[in-house]
């Protein structure tokens, strides 16, 4: 359980999870510094915050480290400590593997795992030196299993699943918690506005092009069914700064938490097999 106002750095604040956990986390007593690339696109954040002085913006592009470090140089020399750390940051590149470009997954790897890191190597000095602090990385269900038409997105937050287990480990001594969130479908821009696409999905000779068309009708249907809204994994960021303890992972989805008993504790023919009949396969 941490202080009364804790001192909350979040990034990517400009629409969906970033922008929910920023406003209930400020509406709840805490200092928030929501930070995003263009602090113009803070007026939906400040219209929610009932408690204007707790909300601070800041700019920060997640690839750029020199406004990481201004950033977190600022709101050391303002507010004196970093409680909390939130990397929400990311984006996503959908599409068959062979259909990305090396410029796109450079972007996204840039992104969701090198963003994240350098963010989390710039505020990890302030907290050894607090000897206290917490982490909460913004992971996927797409890290915790694969599937087809979301490869390299995958493959990023497995690297943020993998990067937050060893991190723990290495900051238990400092006293400094570390946890991946990891939601299933949430209702924001990442699916809508923000969404990217491969490079070559769109041409009609990809070997690829009517598998991507079956797994987008997949993936819209099962979004439609399923997803949840940003404001439950808020709750959920909310509750994890509350407890004494926080747990590693934290995964949202009713339906993906009994996927992923199933496919840890079934063989891995049949785990395969489950998800050959429950997500889109292809023979
Ligand atoms: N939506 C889902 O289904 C889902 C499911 C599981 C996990 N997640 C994860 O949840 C996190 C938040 O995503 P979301 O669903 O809330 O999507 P979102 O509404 O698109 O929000 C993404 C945020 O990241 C920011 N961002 C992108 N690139 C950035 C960069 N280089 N530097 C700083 N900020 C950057 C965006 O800012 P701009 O406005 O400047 O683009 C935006 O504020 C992501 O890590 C995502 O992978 C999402």
């Amino acid at each position: 359980m941490l202080k009364s106002q804790t001192n909350i750095l979040i990034t990517g604040c400009s629409s969906g999870i970033g922008l929910e956990t920023a406003a209930l986390l400020a509406n709840s007593g805490h200092r928030v510094i929501a930070t995003m690339r263009d602090i113009t696109k803070a007026k939906e954040l400040t219209d929610k915050v009932s408690i204007p002085n707790n909300l601070c913006l800041m700019s920060m592009d997640i690839t750029k480290p020199e406004t990481i470090v201004s950033a977190v140089k600022s709101i050391i020399e303002q507010f004196g400590t970093i409680d909390v750390l939130i990397n929400n940051a990311g984006i996503t590149i959908d599409g068959f593997f062979e259909d990305h470009s090396p410029e796109d997954v450079e972007w996204i790897f840039k992104t969701n795992v090198m963003g994240m890191m350098n963010v989390t190597r710039a505020v990890l000095p302030y907290m050894r030196k607090q000897k206290s602090g917490q982490i909460i990385n913004i992971g996927s269900i797409a890290g915790r299993w694969a599937l087809p038409a979301i490869s390299v997105y995958s493959a990023t937050k497995f690297a943020v699943d993998g990067f937050t287990e060893g991190l723990r480990h290495e900051l238990m001594p400092w006293g400094i918690k570390v946890t991946v969130v990891e939601p299933c479908f949430v209702n924001t821009n990442m699916v809508t506005v923000n969404r990217n696409v491969a490079a070559n999905t769109a041409n009609p000779h990809s070997p690829y092009y009517v598998m991507t068309e079956q797994a987008e009708a997949f993936y819209e249907k099962y979004g439609q069914k399923y997803e949840i809204e940003p404001e439950v994994v808020a709750a959920k960021i909310k509750e994890i700064i509350n407890t004494s303890n926080p747990k590693l992972r934290y995964m949202l989805g009713n339906r993906e938490q009994i996927t992923n008993l199933l496919i840890r504790i079934l063989p891995e023919r049949l785990a395969n097999l489950f998800l050959k009949n429950n997500y889109p396969a292809y023979e």
